[in-house]
């Protein structure tokens, strides 16, 4: 058989909250190979807790690897032609392993998880005028249970393995990109423990500024530092693979993983939104819009986080971006499916609210882990209200599409009023853009075109192209002018503004009535 001759290919791990991919892209067309995915499990131990397993993670990093491997093959594209490797992954999500054993000393605790909701609450009541803001000035975020620092935090103080190896000098912390890299590149025989600044910039620990960890943070959280992955750029080379060459995916060793990205940053990068100004929405378990602010970090007054976006290289410049965090998009799609059982799949879910096309005044506000940006509420609670005799699991299915839509109306309005330059249009990614009804209630209820790239697999190409990128690797040039021009559709608003405006105003009603629920 004939091989392909192809230019220089160059791989992708993302790993998200609900499920992990390997994806092969050509660096000179952008085109997407072949992939492979797996779902994750999630657990809920007691109630708002949300773990996941290390190993489970990595395991299905292999076999997303081995599978996409297996297909190349298939496809005669000779597995060598693979230059480098980046890593994308779920932000904050804390894992404290061995590094003599290798192991891992609690499950994966995912930024979800509320555990720590009332050592937020104490510390938010310490700070003078009760401010959750107090770490603001260095952060850019508020004081929350979705950031690494009070889960690290948690897991010292209650799970006697991790106390121990942080006493002994063996404990080591890292986020999911972190875990990743230091297993691929040889683990407790020489694993590289390392992140880049886009993770650091989510664990509460990292200085915005200096763009380090910050003694004083640490100090505040009660972290050793010495337990911490060294901060690196987004985009240079951190270690070679080192894989067992009995494998199919055993031809990966060696090439260097030379990439790495929270996947928010990556899919900010892979809609190619290197100008000041330009934003992206993904749709994912969570919904995250991010708007690139350029060099300088600004403060937001409306609820939005500040964050690093990326920094492409150990010698170029950081770049900042303002974010509005919504912790339940899909992850409502799959409540529906496996807490209530009303659908089978997320498809099922667009034909239902499909075939009535309205919520008839049902609201449904998932605030299933406290409400997030614009208001930082984690004692929020979901709520469901408007329903009458009437009322049935297809517009329960509407008001579940119309929540995301709402809830990204949200932070779309507190980005404006914070730039002071509205959007004119919405580009979009993640797994629920492939819902033609989310994208289109989306337009109606933003009153702006939305706009999604016929390629979906934005994150992945982000952290393909950062890790192509790198020195030592140039094999993929990020000058907008060599860029490939991306195809792309867009959703118009069809509704009028006051119609859409109506049932904004109702569902801030319901916003309201979810609020301290707890109190
Ligand atoms: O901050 C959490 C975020 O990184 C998770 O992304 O795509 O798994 O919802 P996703």
């Amino acid at each position: 058989s004939h091989r392909i001759m192809l230019g220089p290919l160059v791989a992708a791990i993302d790993q998200g909250t609900s499920s992990t991919r390997f994806l092969v892209f050509n660096s000179k067309t952008a085109e997407l190979l072949s992939h492979h995915q797996v779902e994750i499990k999630q657990s809920f131990p007691k109630e708002g807790w949300v773990e996941e397993d290390p190993k489970e993670i990595l395991q299905s990093v292999y076999e997303c690897m081995e599978r996409t491997c297996e297909k190349l093959t298939q496809l005669n594209i000779d597995i060598s032609n693979i230059k480098a490797i980046g890593v994308t992954n779920q932000r904050e999500t804390t894992l404290v392993w061995d590094k003599e054993t290798g192991e891992p000393l609690y499950n994966a605790i995912v930024w979800l998880d509320l555990r720590t909701q009332s050592t937020v609450e104490n510390l938010i009541n310490k700070t003078p005028g009760r401010n959750k803001n107090h770490l603001k000035h260095k952060t850019g975020l508020p004081i929350s249970t979705y950031f690494s620092a009070v889960k690290l935090r948690w897991l010292m103080d209650n799970v006697k393995e991790v106390h121990e190896a942080v006493v002994s000098h063996r404990a080591m912390f890292g986020t999911v990109d972190s875990w990743l890299i230091w297993c691929l590149t040889g683990g407790k025989s020489g694993g590289v423990h390392c992140t880049d600044v886009t993770n650091a910039s989510r664990t509460m620990l990292f200085n915005i500024h200096t763009m380090d960890w910050d003694a004083e943070l640490c100090k505040y959280f009660g972290i050793p530092m010495e337990i911490l992955p060294r901060v690196r750029s987004s985009s240079e080379i951190y270690g070679l693979m080192k894989i067992c060459s009995s494998r199919k995916s055993g031809a990966l060793s060696g090439i260097p993983i030379s990439g790495c990205l929270g996947d928010q940053s990556a899919a900010l990068v892979g809609q190619m939104c290197f100008q000041d100004g330009q934003a992206k929405n993904t749709y994912g378990t969570g919904c995250f819009l991010l708007r690139n602010t350029g060099a300088k970090p600004v403060m937001s007054e409306h609820g939005l986080l500040t964050t690093v976006a990326y920094k492409l290289g150990r010698d170029k410049p950081a770049c900042y971006a303002l974010e509005g965090s919504v912790a339940i998009a899909g992850a409502v799609v799959r409540w529906l499916q496996d807490n209530l059982g009303i659908i089978g799949s997320s498809e099922e879910l667009e034909k239902l609210a499909a075939s009535v096309g309205t919520s008839y005044g049902c609201y449904f506000v998932p605030a299933f882990s406290g409400l997030y940006a614009p208001y930082w509420e984690p004692s929020a609670r979901g709520i469901i209200c408007g329903l009458t005799q009437f009322t049935n699991k297809r517009h329960l299915a509407f008001a579940a599409l119309e929540a995301v839509c709402f809830q990204t109306r949200e932070i779309l309005d507190a980005m404006n009023q914070d730039s002071g330059i509205p959007l004119t249009q919405l580009q979009v990614d993640g797994g629920m853009t492939s819902n033609k009804l989310l994208m289109q209630l989306q337009a109606d209820i933003l009153c702006i075109p939305v706009v999604k790239p016929s390629m979906p697999e934005t994150t992945a190409l982000g952290a393909a192209m950062a890790a192509g990128a790198a020195e030592g690797v140039s094999v993929w040039s990020l000058n907008p002018d060599d860029l490939s021009e991306v195809t792309s559709e867009k959703f118009e608003p069809q509704i009028n503004p006051e119609e859409s405006e109506f049932r904004y105003a109702r569902w801030k009603r319901a916003v309201q009535k979810s609020m301290n629920w707890e109190t």
